[in-house]
């Protein structure tokens, strides 16, 4: 057995995390020696992100600061491109519903035609989560629902200002 730590990277948005991505990244934490939160910071993507992924990773860090194992970084590279630099040895994300399930699938076979050396890893939501989602929360709060149980206490109030403006 190889004594390297063992990498993941938990890639996404974040825009902002949500407490469902903090239930996936705690429980990938515990499977992993070396977890690194990969913020997506791509200018090309179609809809602009609500805040910088400055903002974003420091809404991170601080939401996972007790976990020692555990850093947000940026990328604005392909995916597996990122893995690779950082010597990670999986893509961990999280599943909720079927819908996930068709997308991730395409993109774990598109990874894995790129990178055939990285494993995907799925980790079912907690069924408290099963619904919530970055852009859910953003509609909640722009109409004004209440969205203290979805998102960080740190979170919730930058959030509700950033979509004042
Ligand atoms: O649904 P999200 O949070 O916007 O997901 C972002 C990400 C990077 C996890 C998803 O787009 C993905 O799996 N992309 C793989 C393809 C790739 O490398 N894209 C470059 C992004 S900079």
């Amino acid at each position: 057995m190889s004594t390297e730590p063992r990498i993941a990277v938990c890639p996404g948005s974040y825009d902002p995390i949500t407490n469902g991505h903090i239930d996936i990244i705690t429980r990938a934490s515990k499977l992993f020696d070396e977890v690194i939160v990969a913020v997506v910071n791509a200018s090309v993507r179609k809809s602009k992100a609500l805040f910088t992924a400055e903002r974003r990773i420091d809404f991170i860090e601080e939401a996972t600061a007790h976990l020692d194992n555990v850093r947000a970084e940026p990328f604005d590279v392909l995916l597996v491109d990122f893995a690779h630099q950082k010597g990670a040895v999986a893509i961990v994300k999280g599943l909720r519903a079927i819908s996930d399930f068709e997308y991730e699938t395409e993109m774990t076979q598109l990874n894995r035609h790129l990178a055939s050396d990285l494993e995907s890893v799925f980790i079912m939501a907690s069924p408290q989560y099963s619904f919530l989602s970055s852009s859910g929360v953003k509609e909640l709060a722009i109409f004004g629902g209440d969205v203290s149980e979805l998102v960080p206490k740190h979170v919730e109030g930058p959030l509700k200002e950033a979509l004042a403006r």
